[in-house]
């Protein structure tokens, strides 16, 4: 029997900051690898278009980027408006977008050097359309937000893994500290097919430097998300078809090329607008 899909509107959760971790410090692995694409295709002006409560965009704006930032929680864009008010910052554009809806959401705004959408953002939509056409309207949404030459950063969490052996790769990728324990995984599935996947974990309140995974000072609570169970040729090919064939595109794994990390837990991809 199919098993049915958690949808709580779970970014809208009062509690979304303390569950997600998304005021947790970053690994120097992710912000490293975020600032040499960046600087390798020379962007300055920056979406970002899942920002959460603004981590990502702060950092970007600390290292003199021109930052624009959105998100289609209404919490997370309080949450990150109310940072931007403490610390003072003038210059960061907060809004409310969807990606479903970007351009016109967004409208007036121009286009980008690259718009950024990680930390495992879009998986978050779960599409049950045939061939994944809420997918591809996002992708080409991001896409209408760059410049020529402009480059779009996504990255999603190894759901072959989760499809072939029923279980999520828990390493400590995007997170300076240890944070997530105890992770699980049920497939949901329609007419048979895997469409996307129940991960259950338990949230560390504050995370330790220890890297075994153990919760060592609480526990926020059981996390449940809903994530699309989708394989990373299809998320490749669909970017292909939205970029275009001989478009100049790369993959890492855990910020690493591919082909170095046996198993990954999550795929970043960089793909470039040539038109
Ligand atoms: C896993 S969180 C990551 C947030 C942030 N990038 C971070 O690392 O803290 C995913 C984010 O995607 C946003 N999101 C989910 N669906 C969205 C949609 N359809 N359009 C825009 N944002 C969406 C959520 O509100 C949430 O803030």
């Amino acid at each position: 029997m199919p098993g049915s899909l958690t949808l709580s509107n779970q970014f809208e959760d009062r509690d979304i900051i303390k569950r997600f971790g998304v005021k947790y410090e970053r690994s120097e692995r992710f912000k490293g690898w975020m600032l040499e694409q960046l600087d390798k295709y020379h962007c300055h002006r920056i979406l970002e278009a899942a920002c959460g409560a603004g981590v990502d965009s702060l950092l970007l704006l600390e290292k003199g980027f021109h930052v624009t930032s959105s998100d289609d929680s209404q919490q997370m864009v309080n949450y990150a408006r109310q940072v931007k008010e403490e610390k003072q910052i003038e210059n960061w554009e907060i809004l409310k977008a969807n990606w479903l809806s970007l351009r016109d959401d967004l409208h007036g705004l121009g286009t980008f050097d690259a718009v950024l959408c990680v930390s495992s953002s879009i998986i978050c939509l779960i599409d049950e359309t045939p061939d994944l056409a809420l997918y591809r309207q996002s992708f080409k949404n991001f896409k209408s937000m760059l410049k020529p030459g402009g480059i779009l950063l996504i990255d999603h969490r190894n759901m072959d893994a989760v499809i072939d052996q029923g279980k999520p790769v828990n390493k400590n990728v995007y997170f300076k500290h240890n944070s997530i324990a105890n992770m699980e995984s049920k497939l949901l599935t329609n007419g048979g097919n895997p469409f996307a996947a129940n991960i259950t974990y338990d949230m560390i309140q504050e995370p330790s430097d220890r890297q075994d995974s153990l919760p060592s000072k609480g526990i926020v609570e059981k996390v449940t998300i809903p994530l699309q169970a989708i394989r990373t040729q299809k998320f490749t090919s669909l970017l292909k078809e939205v970029f275009g064939e001989d478009c100049e595109y790369n993959i890492f794994a855990d910020f690493k090329s591919c082909g170095e990390v046996d198993i990954p837990a999550y795929y970043q991809y960089v793909f470039r607008k040539t038109t």
